[in-house]
């Protein structure tokens, strides 16, 4: 698929893709939502020696400015049901995704844009960022994960204020609630996405993503977490890569592991 609205990037197996309609603060329209499918069902998982991928926004403005408002008088009530749906069923493909997708948040993180980041497993902000779900202030609700995630990352007493009110979080004070994990300038910002790939990616591949699966799976009403990682364990302690893992430990050399 020739991407229009996504740019993709990057050396070394990791992945900068830039949501890119700058003009539009990067509003995911349904060309974008489409093409975020095909990029982490189709393209990613098939990318010999992927070690990450980095998702950003165009501009100096915005990572994303939610979903978007030009496509909404479309819908209606069956429609914005299939809406939900679909943009959900995109963004588990990004939280489940078994390789870490890494939201560098360059601005403003807003409806469908702060949804998308909190869908990522870690989240970089660069100082200018801001956070919120404005959906009220259209009558609507989030559709694409935030009522649920924004409680998981921030508890239900602050989660509750911002989706109430439609108040925007500082990249400071995102931070210190819990939906961040670090906020730098947008060139240091950068290089500490790449180096958490780096990272990652010099650990056992299974095992990264066995991790995955088994926070995943604290978050799901219908899986018992516990025994996700009792299954997971097992399934990482029959693997090449963890017998490599010891056998390097108890060597005293690095690992080097094969993803098996
Ligand atoms: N959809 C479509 N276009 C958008 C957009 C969006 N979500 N957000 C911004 N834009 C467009 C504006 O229409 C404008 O385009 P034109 O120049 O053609 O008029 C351009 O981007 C620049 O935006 P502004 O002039 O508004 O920029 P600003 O600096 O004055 O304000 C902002 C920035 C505060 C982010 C403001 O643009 C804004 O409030 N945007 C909407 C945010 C929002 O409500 N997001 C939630 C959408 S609903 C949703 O996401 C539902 C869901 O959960 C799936």
């Amino acid at each position: 698929m020739p991407y229009t609205n996504l740019l993709i990037d990057g050396q070394d197996g990791i992945l900068i893709v830039t949501l890119n309609r700058p003009k539009a603060l990067n509003a995911l329209n349904s060309k974008t939502m489409a093409e975020l499918r095909h990029f982490f069902a189709e393209d990613a998982p098939k990318r010999e020696g992927l070690k990450g991928v980095i998702l950003t926004g165009a501009g100096e403005k915005a990572f994303v400015a939610g979903a978007d408002i030009k496509e909404f008088l479309a819908l209606d009530a069956q429609k914005g049901q299939d809406m939900a749906r679909q943009g959900q069923d995109i963004f588990f493909l990004i939280e489940r995704f078994p390789k870490p997708v890494i939201a560098l948040v360059n601005g403003f993180a807003l409806g469908g844009g702060c949804e998308l980041a909190m869908a990522c497993h870690l989240r970089i902000a660069t100082p200018e960022a801001r956070f919120g779900q404005p959906e009220v202030n259209l009558g609507l609700i989030p559709g694409y994960g935030g009522t649920q995630r924004l409680i998981q990352y921030l508890g239900k007493t602050k989660a509750t204020e911002l989706l109430l009110t439609a108040d925007m979080l500082s990249a400071e004070d995102a931070l210190r609630h819990g939906l961040l994990n670090a906020v730098l300038p947008a060139g240091e910002a950068m290089e500490l996405a790449k180096k958490m790939v780096a990272k990652i990616a010099a650990k056992g591949p299974v095992a990264i993503a066995k991790t995955i699966e088994a926070i995943n799976a604290y978050f799901q009403y219908d899986v018992d977490g516990f025994e996700k990682e009792v299954a997971a364990f097992g399934e990482t302690t029959g693997t090449a890569d963890f017998r490599e893992g010891a056998a390097a430990f108890i060597e005293k050399r690095k690992p080097d592991f094969k993803g098996q």
